[in-house]
């Protein structure tokens, strides 16, 4: 039976397939606008030490669980446990997770695909410059265009997973990442040319030590756990079509290099154009559906072919990204309905498009017709992210920590950091690693989690 499982076709697919996964919405929107926010160069440093020290612990952690269970995200808790009913239902959590962010992330993937469809017609660039906010406004409340676009996303995602794990995710991921950090450095090359760009650059730069209070901190842990797809089942289940030669220190560093070099990168990419278009750069959506196309159709007046082409690669990056990240996010919920439920992989596609697709078009209507429905005083799509990142993504990643720091025997934990201690460098990293998921990283996710209600 195990045998069968499918698996990756080695290191560089494994790790291609995890930074499609990490490298996504989150690296393109908000790490930006959080360097920027929070003390520049000073958040980049504080953001690489809290990768380093606790997300990448994390995700090892992660990798493990799926590895050595070498099942579904919900099974992989069950079995590694001996079927403890509280380690049971928290497997639920991690099928639930993934699932419900995938709603309300193909939604934003369904904008980007209407925005490169504006793009490649030359509506977007050929717009008066001061149009494009409101026009951002009314297209995502227009109900039934972006309803569509979502629809459309998410089923070339589900698409790509029903090929399977080796000849959809990872021949998917093969293509796609290498052509993501093209686009990019294209678009790097773009944006850093402009008239006044230089500003843009130095507040990336500029490290404003004063900025960096506990919340800086915490803020960069929780978007260094987000961009790594941390706490939602989807690197466990990743892992678990890890090979049990493979070096899973190698694959996760790698992993979390790429997905940090990716985030700099559109840092980069985005920051100097809106900065040269005299914008200030806002958080969320508005970042990338209105500050940059404002500098796309501003620079049309005068550059239209560049910025016309520039506006189609923008775009095709963002789908790209939220494609492989959205990919993971399905294949948890697949995995599970195939393993647990006995559904072919077809079916399970059929299952979890129809599922994600239905409250998606809930999320996407909050825009528009649903605005008026609101719980706590937020719309579905608003609530949805608000569970998914501020609660449940922490929940899922401390229950995470707590397992293999505290549940599983020490010697499956080293067994599988080193491969049966067949791995010298690891070996001699083991005790690090060991304090770090046992004592600095519980602390930690208790710390963003307090940080992001009490602050
Ligand atoms: N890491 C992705 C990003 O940066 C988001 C994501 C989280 C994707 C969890 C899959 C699973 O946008």
């Amino acid at each position: 039976m195990a045998d069968k499982r499918e698996k990756f076709g080695g290191r560089l697919a494994v790790i291609l397939a995890m930074a499609g996964s990490a490298i996504g919405l989150g690296n393109i929107w908000r790490f930006p606008y959080m360097v920027g926010e929070h003390g520049g160069a000073a958040f980049v440093i504080v953001y690489v030490i809290a990768t380093l020290l606790i997300s990448l612990p994390v995700f090892l952690a992660e990798v493990m669980i799926g590895r050595r269970s070498h099942t579904n995200a919900r099974d992989a808790f069950a079995r590694l446990s001996r079927q403890h009913p509280f380690w049971k239902t928290t497997g639920y959590l991690t099928i639930l997770i993934p699932t419900l962010i995938a709603c309300y992330y193909s939604v934003i993937g369904g904008w980007s695909l209407g925005y490169f469809i504006q793009s490649c017609s030359l509506s977007l660039t050929r717009m008066p410059p001061e149009n494009v906010s409101r026009q951002f406004g009314s297209f995502v409340s227009s109900a039934w265009i972006p309803v569509a676009m979502h629809l459309v996303f998410l089923g070339v995602t589900v698409g790509v997973v029903a090929g399977g794990v080796k000849s959809g995710i990872e021949k998917f991921s093969k293509v796609s990442l290498p052509v993501l950090f093209v686009l990019i450095v294209l678009i790097l090359a773009y944006s850093v040319t402009l008239p006044g760009a230089g500003e843009g650059v130095r507040y990336l730069l500029h490290p404003d030590w004063s900025e960096l209070t506990p919340r800086t901190f915490a803020y960069a842990m929780g978007q260094s756990f987000y961009s790594l797809s941390l706490g939602m089942g989807a690197i466990i289940t990743y892992g678990s079509y890890v090979s049990k030669k493979e070096n899973i220190l190698a694959t996760s560093a790698g992993t979390a290099v790429s997905d940090l070099l990716f985030a700099i990168l559109a840092g980069f990419a985005i920051m100097p154009a809106v900065f040269a278009a005299g914008i200030e750069p806002g958080a969320g959506p508005g970042l990338i559906f209105q500050s940059v196309p404002y500098v796309f159709a501003r620079m049309g007046a005068t550059m239209p072919v560049l910025s016309a082409i520039t506006a189609i690669l923008f775009f095709l990056t963002i789908i790209v990204a939220a494609m492989t990240s959205c990919i993971s996010l399905v294949e948890v919920g697949v995995s599970f309905l195939m393993e647990r439920k006995g559904m072919t992989r077809g079916r399970a596609c059929l299952v979890l498009f129809l599922v994600c697709g239905g409250f998606g078009v809930l999320c996407s209507l909050s825009f528009g017709p649903l605005s008026g429905v609101t719980v706590a005083g937020m719309s579905i799509f608003d609530l949805f992210d608000w569970v998914c990142s501020n609660i449940l993504l922490l929940l899922m990643a401390l229950l995470v920590v707590l397992f293999v720091g505290w549940i599983l025997p020490r010697r499956v934990v080293y067994d599988e950091f080193t491969n049966g201690g067949r791995l010298r460098l690891n070996h001699l990293l083991f005790p690090v690693f060991w304090f770090l998921i046992k004592w600095v990283a519980p602390v930690a996710v208790v710390i963003i989690f307090f940080t992001n209600f009490i602050l």
